[in-house]
């Protein structure tokens, strides 16, 4: 994504692509872009379809003791909104804009920091590409990261979430997130005509234990409030995801950057993920543009304080979300949590602190 978002700023640029086209345009992944995402991916010229599809949310659903709360983002933020557009349909949209810059089935192997490249192997061979910068946009399981000494931090949570997408309108109007002593429930989508769901379960869940069935009955279980009803459809995929948080510090050495999930992951519940992995693109693309422009380097050398303050913020309020939703059978916390979330619904000051968080604060 970063080459992507450089080429457009008229620098020669490479991005090396573990899987095929077909493989990263079908895989399923978070959806809540925030203002200053869309308005980045316009601003490239990627933006067309993302503006005509992307569904503008002024508000999210928080259900807890059997009964229905919202967030106003328009009341609470000054009117901003989230817009739901698919992670797959932002790749697409950005492969559309320069998929000849893109070495699909290449496996970055390892990367040098000194003299900055990438070993990588394509067609059962080894090849080695060099260049002025490494953006590392490899994610979690990346080579690049070893390329930067430093120090990392991080928290496994004891949960994980079993999404479906499901070819049935959504039965709710946006997304909506459920506090239940069964575990937590989240209802999203991506179309008119595509549910998102999940539910929270191991994080070495047994997915074959889960029939349609099952896992519909527990949705309609987790997500009760009176009046509505779950409409359930075709689950067209499904799978567990682990939360995790992990931060390394710095992001960058030498010429080699670290930007996205190389450099930080950070539990889906906050919705935060592919925002915060576009902001380090454009910070990035920002300091290299500079320097190709004027050969002055601070912008390149302020990369990590440019960008960890942001990243540590995402990480506070995922790490909130995660921890006031999910249920781990103590009956205290659970009450805790039903008490933190009265509470939000009952300050003006706490709900703010969630809308401004979920929109995306304004310096980030
Ligand atoms: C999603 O639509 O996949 C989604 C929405 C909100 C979240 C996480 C995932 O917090």
């Amino acid at each position: 994504m970063l080459s992507l978002l450089l080429h457009l700023e008229g620098i020669e640029s490479v991005v090396l692509e573990t899987h095929d086209r077909e493989y990263i345009e079908r895989r399923v992944r978070a959806g809540v872009l925030e203002q200053s995402t869309v308005d980045l991916l316009c601003a490239m010229g990627a933006g067309d379809r993302l503006e005509r599809e992307g569904l503008v949310h002024s508000g999210i659903g928080v259900r807890f003791g059997g009964l229905p709360h919202r967030i106003d983002f328009d009341a609470l933020t000054g009117g901003r909104a989230i817009t739901i557009y698919g992670q797959q349909e932002v790749v697409k949209d950005l492969l559309a804009a320069r998929s000849e810059a893109v070495v699909f089935n290449a496996t970055a192997v390892s990367v040098d920091a000194g003299e900055p490249s990438v070993r990588y192997t394509s067609d059962g061979e080894e090849r080695e590409l060099r260049a002025d910068f490494v953006a590392g946009c490899d994610g979690f399981h990346g080579p690049s990261r070893a390329a930067v000494p430093g120090t990392s931090f991080e928290h496994v949570y004891p949960i994980g979430w079993l999404g479906i997408l499901a070819g049935v309108a959504p039965s709710v109007d946006e997304v909506t997130y459920c506090h239940h002593e069964r575990g937590f429930a989240l209802h999203s989508m991506r179309s008119p005509t595509v549910s998102r769901l999940y539910l929270q379960c191991a994080p070495d869940e047994d997915i074959a234990a889960w029939s349609d069935d099952r896992i519909w009955d527990e949705l309609r279980t987790r997500m009760r409030v009176p009046g509505w009803s779950l409409r359930d459809g075709p689950i067209l995929e499904r799978g567990v995801v682990g939360m995790h948080s992990f931060v390394h510090e710095p992001m960058q050495n030498e010429r080699v950057f670290l930007a996205g999930d190389a450099a930080h992951i950070v539990p889906a519940t906050g919705a935060k993920g592919m925002n915060l992995a576009v902001a380090d693109a454009r910070v990035l693309a920002d300091a290299i543009a500079h320097w190709y422009r004027t050969g002055d380097d601070s912008r390149l050398r302020g990369y990590t304080d440019a960008c960890l303050p942001r990243v540590w913020r995402a990480q506070r309020f995922s790490s909130w979300m995660t921890s006031t939703l999910h249920t781990d059978g103590d009956p205290f916390r659970f009450r805790v949590q039903r008490a933190e979330l009265d509470y939000v619904f009952s300050s003006n000051a706490a709900a703010t602190a969630l809308a401004e968080n979920y929109v995306g604060l304004r310096d980030g």
